[in-house]
């Protein structure tokens, strides 16, 4: 038998999904569903770590589920499911815990972000995320996990447990790559081009939102921040024009063109053109999206038939991995 290669990712439902989550993971996601055999969840376990409104983390779950789907994702051909619901992610999370060193969480990036932004509410388990990652990875046995240049970092400490894992136990764990596009694998804000776009954002001019109105997708692409300087020109310069290049990539991405063909289109033309085509391009993009979102959210025992399909597949699999984890580390069998 001809057996596919297996692809998982997921997206914590702490803020509407944007332009950074669907350039970065999700088109991914969506463009390789026929060719291999996919799991996407909704992190909400993981949302958790930072403080959410109960009734908000409810209905952006759903939401991203409806957004999966109306992205390209069919229930059918993919395992979509809500984190929580599938068990086996908490039990591999305590054991993997205890396989993950203090020093390498103290290293993760997310978590000095995280714990600076959030001073009052630095707890546990915004510590030990890492480890509840490598267990929603390492569960399903994938070879890849299509995720945005920030996760990098957690895919590289998965791979060095599951290793490590690996090299006391036998070959327990499949030691999955991650797999970042070429463009799009970091959209900044709008506003601020040195940092990224991100759902958790207070300031929502910097980010473009999958659900977005049309006309709001196009004033904040006028108003995005280009240079300081006075050449007004579209070139490819991510140190010296970084919104200019963060703009160059995103039109890059929705569109397929290379940057060398946007300097030429542009030409000339100045930002007064480019800007809004960036944002004509993008509207187009999301348009079927935020519509076709919009006619799921709508469906709501849809949706639960959906998630509840998904959430026993991914069970019937993540079991298998956990029993052989509990088999090696010397549990009694229940
Ligand atoms: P999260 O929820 O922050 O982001 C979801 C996905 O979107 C990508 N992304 C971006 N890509 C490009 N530009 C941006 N501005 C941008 N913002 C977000 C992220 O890289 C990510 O791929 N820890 C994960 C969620 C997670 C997970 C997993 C992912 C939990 N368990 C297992 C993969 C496998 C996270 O916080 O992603």
């Amino acid at each position: 038998m001809d057996e596919k290669k297996v692809m998982l990712s997921g997206i914590q439902p702490s803020g509407d999904l944007t332009l950074g989550s669907y350039l970065g993971a999700i088109k991914n996601w969506a463009e390789r569903a026929e060719s291999f055999d996919c799991y996407y969840f909704m992190a909400d376990m993981h949302s958790i770590t930072v403080r959410q409104d109960p009734a908000a983390l409810r209905r952006r779950t759903l939401e991203q589920l409806a957004q999966y789907i109306a992205c390209g994702l069919d229930p059918e051909k993919n395992t979509l499911f809500i984190q929580s619901h599938v068990h086996q992610h908490a039990e591999l999370g305590w054991v993997l815990n205890c396989y993950t060193m203090f020093g390498e969480l103290s290293r993760m990036t997310q978590f000095k972000d995280k714990s600076a932004k959030n001073k009052d509410n630095i707890n546990g388990g915004l510590f030990t995320y890492p480890a509840l990652m490598a267990a929603d990875i390492l569960l399903y046995q994938p070879d890849y996990v299509p995720v945005g240049e920030d996760q990098k970092q957690h895919c590289e400490l998965t791979r060095d447990v599951a290793q490590r894992f690996n090299g006391i136990y036998g070959d327990v764990f499949k030691v999955p790559e991650p797999y970042i596009p070429k463009v799009g694998a970091r959209i900044m804000s709008l506003s601020d081009p040195l940092s990224k776009m991100s759902k958790s954002d207070k300031d929502p001019a910097g980010s473009i939102y999958l659900m977005e109105k049309p006309e709001d997708i196009q004033r904040k692409f006028k108003r995005a921040v280009t240079d300081s300087d006075t050449e007004n020109c579209v070139r490819y310069d991510p140190v010296n024009k970084p919104g200019v290049a963060n703009l160059m990539a995103i039109y890059a991405a929705v569109t397929g063109k290379s940057f060398d063909e946007i300097e030429a289109e542009f030409a000339g033309q100045g930002y007064g053109k480019f800007k809004p085509a960036v944002g004509e391009a993008v509207v187009e993009t999301l348009r079927p999206i935020r519509e076709e979102a919009s006619r799921i959210m709508s469906d709501k025992a849809y949706l639960e038939s959906v998630y509840r399909a998904g959430a026993e597949r991914a069970s019937y699999v993540a079991e298998k991995t956990l029993r052989k984890v509990y088999k090696k580390i010397g549990f009694v069998a229940r």
